[in-house]
C-alpha cells in the first residue's frame, strides 16, 4: 500500500505457465506471469504433482485497468475501507507486477478461500514454495505490517534466496526489506 505501481507500468515478457488452470485458454492475460515468475511456477508445480498433489492456478497478471474495476466492484460490494482490507486499490496491487500467482486445489472447489491452508496442497506451499522462490505474501496475524487479510493462496515470486530467509523466519517482505 506504500509503494505504488505508475498506472502505465506492464511488465516486460508475461507469458502463460504450462499448469493446470482454473481459467482454462491460450493467452488470457489473467494468467501470465513474468518470465522467471513462469518457469519457477512450472517447476513448483511439478515436483507438487510428483508428490500426488494437485495444485491449480487461478489469478495471476491483473492491469492497472483490470484492477480499477475489480476494486470498484468490491468497494460497491463491502465499503472502501473493507473491500481494502482483501482487494487492493489499482496501483497497489501486486499482481500487476507479473510476479504473483493465486493458487488452490481441488479440495476446497479451486477457490480462493481461507481453507485452502488445511489442504495438503496448502500446507505443502507452506513447506516447500520458498524452495521455488515463492512466498505467502500475506500471512495470518501479519495484517498490520501487510495491510492485508491472511492470504494462504497468493504467493509472490521473490526468488529462492531471499523467499527461505522470509519463510523459515516467519518474516514478510516489508519485514525483510527493512
Ligand atoms: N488480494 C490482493 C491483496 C490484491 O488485491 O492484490
Ligand atoms: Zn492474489
Amino acid at each position: 500500500k506504500t509503494r505504488k505501481l505508475p498506472a502505465d507500468y506492464v511488465p516486460q515478457q508475461l507469458v502463460q505457465p504450462d499448469v493446470p488452470l482454473v481459467f482454462q485458454g491460450d493467452n488470457l492475460p489473467y494468467n501470465k506471469m513474468r518470465v522467471e515468475a513462469a518457469e519457477a511456477l512450472e517447476q513448483m508445480f511439478t515436483e507438487a504433482k510428483r508428490e500426488g498433489l494437485q495444485l491449480v492456478a487461478r489469478s495471476g497478471y491483473r492491469s492497472y485497468e483490470t484492477q480499477v474495476a475489480v476494486f470498484k466492484r468490491n468497494e460497491q460490494k463491502h465499503g472502501a475501507e473493507k473491500a481494502n482490507q482483501y482487494s487492493a486499490r489499482p496501483g497497489e496491487s501486486e499482481h500487476q507486477t507479473g510476479l504473483v500467482m493465486d493458487v488452490t486445489c481441488p479440495t476446497v472447489n479451486n477457490e480462493l478461500v481461507v481453507a485452502f491452508e488445511d489442504t495438503d496442497e496448502g500446507k505443502w506451499l507452506q513447506q516447500y514454495a520458498a524452495d521455488f522462490g515463492f512466498i505467502i505474501r500475506y500471512p495470518e496475524g501479519k495484517e498490520d505490517i501487510t495491510g492485508y487479510q491472511y492470504e494462504p493462496w497468493h504467493l509472490r515470486y521473490v526468488g529462492p534466496d531471499a523467499a527461505q530467509v522470509i519463510m523459515s523466519q516467519n518474516l514478510t517482505l516489508e519485514e525483510y526489506i527493512l
